[in-house]
């Protein structure tokens, strides 16, 4: 659900007679970013390509539909929020929620979801594609809601990936959710990170240590972060749960379905079917 990760620029073979300044292509680096430069730098990549992006992904995902990763899990099948008809009443908040899909389908099993996500341009195609579901933009980190505000939590790929520090993004979930509420959310399987970000076989063979918890960046020419994603092991992610508070129930590893033949980004079947893709981490709060 992230953008490919990046290695360098593309080459042509055939240059133009006359030249054309050449669109400006971030470089792609690995360096620390913190809270404030990822958050900022995340707001203006999404605010920029949220178009691109719903109009390369927004057939798969669907209008109302809940997927939590590029393996096309769906949640009507996954029940991970539990079963649909326990959703009916209930106030969730999707967090990174993009254009609400996710929240939308919410709505249709009779809950009360409310969509937030950092991204202006985002929530925009949320407005566009419309439905009964309340918007609010803001950052994970600094939640905008009283304490205990709702039953559920869930996030698809949204915030978590991205941000510097997840434990106050859990800690802020936390705070918000009733005594027995529940926070899904689907983040890239960390042993991704070991691997090229391509499709086809050179995403095959390890070129990064899996242990480099150093931030993929990508920066513009004055070294300002336009792009960040923030790599955590399968067991900072264990401890960044348990630090937000939470008790963690399970870690479902979505396996690659046979219909599913569509790639995204560097997600494929010919990776899924060898390697993990997503992690989702299903948490409760006691
Ligand atoms: C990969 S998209 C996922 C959106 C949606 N779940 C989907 O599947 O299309 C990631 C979303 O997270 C949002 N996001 C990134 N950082 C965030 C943050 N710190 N707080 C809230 N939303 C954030 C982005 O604006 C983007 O809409």
């Amino acid at each position: 659900m992230t953008r490919p990760r990046r290695v360098g620029r593309k080459s042509t073979t055939r240059e133009p007679i006359i030249q054309e300044p050449e669109p400006f292509e971030p470089e792609a680096t690995r360096r620390d970013a913190d809270l404030i430069e990822s958050s900022r730098a995340n707001r203006g990549w999404w605010d920029r390509n949220a178009d691109d992006y719903q109009i390369e992904h927004g057939t798969f995902l669907g209008d109302d539909r809940f997927v939590w990763c590029p393996e096309g899990l769906d949640e009507v099948e996954a029940e991970l929020l539990g079963p649909p008809e326990d959703l009916k009443g209930k106030d969730v908040l999707e967090i990174g929620a993009g254009a609400a899909q996710c929240s939308r389908w919410l709505a249709g099993q009779g809950a009360r979801p409310v969509a937030l996500d950092l991204s202006h341009r985002q929530l925009q195609h949320a407005l566009r594609i419309g439905g009964p579901v309340p918007l609010v933009e803001a950052d994970a980190s600094a939640l905008p809601f009283a304490d205990g505000s709702f039953d559920l939590a869930c996030s698809a790929y949204g915030a978590l990936p991205f941000v510097a520090d997840p434990v106050l993004v859990l800690r802020e979930v936390h705070r918000v959710l009733r005594p027995g509420g529940r926070f899904v959310f689907s983040v890239t399987h960390p042993v991704r990170w070991a691997f090229p970000d391509e499709p086809g076989p050179e995403g095959l063979s390890v070129s990064a240590s899996y242990f480099d918890r150093t931030p993929y960046v990508e920066q513009d020419e004055e070294g300002r972060a336009v792009y960040v994603e923030h790599h955590r092991t399968l067991g900072d992610r264990v401890r960044d749960v348990v630090a937000g508070g939470f008790r963690l129930v399970d870690v479902v590893e979505p396996e690659w379905p046979a219909w599913n033949t569509q790639e995204w980004g560097g997600w494929s079947p010919l990776r899924g079917n060898l390697i993990p893709g997503t992690a989702i981490f299903v948490c409760e709060r006691d």
